[in-house]
């Protein structure tokens, strides 16, 4: 197994069967001779070298990011993190902290570092293999404010007046500026600038990637073959996990509860959640339960099933529903606050991850631009 691997891997390597055997982008040909992705791949790829023979063959490239806008909640974990972590294994995986979007919103400094050590910190306890993914800082590829102006330049102003979440924020009563609208533009940038093949995210996030989508194709269409299409993935039974009122759960609606909130905090908070005043005896609905919606997240099939029929018989009241969903919900994060703790121990550990992370990341950040700027006239 070695022995074929670094075999197949000088192959690729020296690029005589990259073409051949990787599907993919085309550069455009008069830019083709040092801006290829292939080699920048293979190599990036073969360090990571357990993957197996499957993935030399198809090294899909995944990418995803998240805001450091405050501790990460249930809904991040389900919704993004755990099928990013799932996806590690995949392909190649790249994962950054976005704090360039961040910055759309939060105003202090201190908060602003603070939050992106422990997105990382909790990323990693979560399960994150930094020997198999790639975990960096957005503003570490300054490259991709540089690839965010040249999308602007082709983005109908229609097309991002359309999105949903601009809106939303709006109604929230955001402030309406510039960053906040281009948005959409500049996770456009992040996605593309990596040659990414799948996004993992929660629902809210599809029509971004659509966003992205609608630019590569607008930017391929104007300059020639300069990006690929990335493809959303969404895990339908976690599109959208229900907060503590039944919305969305979100930093910003204060529904969430949070992976490592402290024990009292989270048995507070999963005992707020929002029921109807069904009395005790009578018999409940399961179905639209957001008790029940969260229960399902940690417990096995039989446990989901059990509580479902006590919902259905009566005799049970929500707040001891409730307690058995925080039980299981403390003892299925108990590893990650273990794994957090001895992450924590090692002080410089975060910091080399990210500084490898960024490296890595600005190798392939780099040989895209070239690409980019060859094929619309910068260079
Ligand atoms: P928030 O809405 O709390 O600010 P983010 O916008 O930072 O969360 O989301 C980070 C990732 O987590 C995105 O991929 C997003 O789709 C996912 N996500 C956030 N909230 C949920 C949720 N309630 N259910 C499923 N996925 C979610
Ligand atoms: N917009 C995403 C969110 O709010 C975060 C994000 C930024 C992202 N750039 C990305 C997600 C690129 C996936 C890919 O959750």
């Amino acid at each position: 197994m070695a022995n074929d691997e670094s075999r197949i891997s000088k192959g690729i390597a020296n690029r005589a069967v990259a073409p051949a055997v990787l599907s993919g982008i085309r550069t455009p040909g008069e830019c083709a001779e040092d801006t290829s992705p292939y080699s920048i791949r293979a190599s990036s790829f073969f360090r990571h070298s357990t993957f197996g023979i499957r993935h030399l063959v198809n090294p899909m490239r995944i990418l995803s990011g998240i805001q450091p806008s405050g501790p990460l909640h249930i809904g991040n974990y389900f919704g993004m993190m755990q099928p990013a972590i799932a996806l590690q294994a995949e392909g190649e995986a790249l994962y950054f902290i976005a704090d360039y979007h961040a910055l759309t919103t939060l105003r202090d400094a201190e908060t602003l570092r603070v939050n992106s050590h422990r997105v990382a910190l909790d990323f990693l306890a979560c399960g994150l293999d930094p020997e198999r993914a790639t975990l960096f800082r957005h503003s570490d590829v300054p490259q991709v404010t540089e690839l965010a102006w040249i999308l602007s330049t082709v983005a109908p102003m229609g097309l991002l007046e359309r999105a949903t979440s601009y809106k939303d924020k709006l109604a929230r009563g955001m402030s309406a500026n510039v960053g906040l609208f281009s948005y959409p533009i500049l996770m456009a940038a992040d996605i593309l600038i990596y040659d990414s093949d799948v996004v993992p995210v929660g629902k809210d996030q599809k029509q971004h990637i659509e966003i992205t989508r609608d630019l590569a194709v607008k930017m391929n269409e104007t300059f020639g073959q300069v990006f690929k299409l990335p493809e959303a993935r969404i895990r339908a039974a976690t599109e959208t996990v229900p907060g503590i009122d039944g919305q969305k759960m979100s930093k910003s609606y204060g529904n969430n509860i949070d992976i490592f909130g402290d024990e009292k905090e989270t048995r507070k908070r999963v005992m707020s959640i929002v029921t109807d005043s069904t009395p005790v005896e009578a018999p409940k609905d399961s179905e639209r339960s957001t008790i029940v919606q969260l229960y399902s997240l940690f417990a096995s099939k039989d446990e989901l099933a059990n509580m479902k029929e006590r919902f259905k018989k009566g005799g049970t009241g929500y707040g001891d529903f409730k307690k058995e969903l925080f039980e299981k919900l403390w003892e299925y994060l108990a590893p990650m606050r273990k794994r957090r703790e001895e992450i924590l121990r090692d002080k410089s550990y975060i910091d080399n991850v990210l500084a490898r992370g960024a490296k890595h990341a600005n190798e392939i950040a780099n040989q895209v631009m070239q690409r980019v700027r060859a094929a619309v006239g910068l260079r």
